[in-house]
């Protein structure tokens, strides 16, 4: 392991509002898609009543505690910590003129708390969450409207907190839309593919109506996109699984070259008419889409592969996408195959065809954690996955790509967001609360949390090549 991790280079943490901070009825919030989904983002869509009825509801209660949760980060040194408006906090129902100054006073106080120590916030615009009122008005992202209501949203955080926030990204991993409607673009699972491309395009639109907004008003500003990486390999050397390969790795890295080039690429056009896709593009989106994004964010988890024979298609279990199970690869606990050289090969391949600065914005293992007699929680699995996946940062670095930062997944345990359980932890924190709720929410430092404190503190020369 020769690279060396930039002097500046931005280490940290990840969190998203509606899996850490609960108070989804607080200070005049408004019903989110994430509130609609107490199961999680592939789980059913239910009215909600009044009062408590999903684990997310209190999360880990990082509204009210934040203060103590970044003091952690900040003992480990965190250089930045990646988390999300809440757009339900700024608009309630999402259309409204005006902002609501009680949930803009919240991040005020999350970022300056967070200036405190130095933290440097990068802040997801939308993550997995709209107004449901957006939702039950206007179908959600399925109208053009919503482009408007989103890029009010947009500038009025830019300007609020233009002195604050220096990072930011649009839409978290955009091309999730493509597994979860109602939690990418707000449409029901059972739409058609030309209204979830239709509402996609609307989607891209209007992230670069933000990316426009955010280079007027924080002009020394850097705004980047969000890319589930989820890399896909041939399962064989056959012709016909590299070309079926390279099909569905298109299927999401569309979105990076839309919002990295500024157009549609050529290759969408075959795709539309052998899928019947019918899209309405006007010549004005056209214009708007040509302002591209400063980086590239993306999230990795996992590699997986691809066969062009129906026969040996079976789903990988527990992947959150299709893919066929990689025979040369170990899995979590949660069926998730662990690649940490799949990081590197992703990070080239995307830097090889953007040629733009990469922030690995997510990366972590979700695990169940024990707490011993003593207090102690000894997460050597953790400490290695991250370890191994670190490594191999290094050596992208070293092969010449451009890497701004890396913000492990969920630094603190949160509510997942596949199955909205407790019980799959990815922090270097541990927080007392269990799937039906129940627990003090007491934070607790695991021994991961002295790992990646010495890791950050060295700048990277204390990771181990395990090879
Ligand atoms: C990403 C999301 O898909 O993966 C996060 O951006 C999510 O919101 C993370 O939490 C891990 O997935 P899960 O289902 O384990 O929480």
């Amino acid at each position: 392991m020769n690279g060396k991790f930039p002097q500046h280079f931005l280490w940290g943490g990840a969190v998203a509002a509606n899996q850490v901070e609960g108070a989804y009825q607080t200070d005049g919030k408004g019903l989110s898609t994430s509130d609609l989904q107490p199961q999680g983002i592939f789980g059913a869509i239910t009215p909600r009543a009044a009062g408590d009825s999903g684990i997310k509801d209190v999360a880990i209660d990082f509204y009210h505690r934040y203060p103590q949760d970044i003091a952690l980060f900040a003992e480990m040194g965190f250089k930045c910590l990646r988390t999300s408006i809440a757009w339900t906090r700024i608009f309630p129902q999402g259309d409204e003129e005006t902002p609501n100054e009680a949930g803009l006073a919240f991040y005020d106080r999350l970022f300056d708390e967070m200036a405190k120590y130095g933290i440097q916030p990068l802040i997801t615009l939308s993550h997995y969450e709209m107004p449901y009122g957006l939702v039950k008005r206007y179908g959600g992202w399925g109208d053009r409207r919503t482009i408007d209501f989103f890029e009010r949203y947009a500038r009025t955080v830019f300007e609020r907190y233009k002195h604050k926030v220096k990072h930011w990204l649009t839409f978290n991993e955009i091309n999730m839309s493509l597994h979860a409607p109602f939690t990418g673009v707000g449409l029901p699972p059972e739409s058609d593919k030309s209204a979830i491309y239709q509402a996609i395009h609307h989607q891209l639109v209007a992230s670069a109506k933000a990316v426009k907004a955010c280079h007027e008003i924080v002009p020394e500003g850097k705004i980047g996109n969000m890319l589930l990486g989820g890399i896909l390999y041939p399962l064989s050397c056959k012709p016909e699984d590299l070309l079926e390969t390279q099909r569905q790795n298109r299927d999401w890295l569309f979105f990076g070259d839309v919002q990295a080039r500024g157009y549609y690429p050529a290759y969408m056009q075959r795709f539309f008419r052998e899928n019947g896709i019918q899209v309405a593009i006007t010549e004005e989106d056209r214009r708007t889409l040509r302002e591209t994004i400063d980086f590239i964010s993306f999230s990795y988890y996992m590699s997986g592969c691809v066969t062009a024979d129906p026969e040996q298609y079976e789903t990988a279990r527990g992947n959150i996408l299709d893919m066929v199970p990689n025979p040369h690869l170990a899995s979590s606990e949660w069926g998730w195959q662990i690649d940490p050289i799949g990081l590197r090969y992703l990070l080239n391949v995307l830097y090889d065809r953007y040629q733009k600065p990469l922030f690995i914005v997510e990366n972590g293992l979700g695990a169940k954690d024990r707490v011993e007699a003593d207090g102690s929680i000894n997460d050597d699995y953790r400490i290695n996955y991250l370890n191994d996946h670190l490594v191999q940062v290094a050596e992208a670095i070293d092969d010449g790509v451009e890497v701004m930062g890396y913000t492990s997944w969920g630094p603190i345990d949160l509510v997942s967001a596949s199955k909205a359980e407790m019980s799959k932890r990815y922090g270097f924190i541990h927080v007392d609360r269990d799937d039906a709720g129940n627990g003090s929410l007491e934070r607790r430092r695991k021994k991961s949390f002295y790992w990646y404190r010495d890791v950050i503190h060295s700048n990277g020369t204390s990771l181990k090549d395990r090879r």
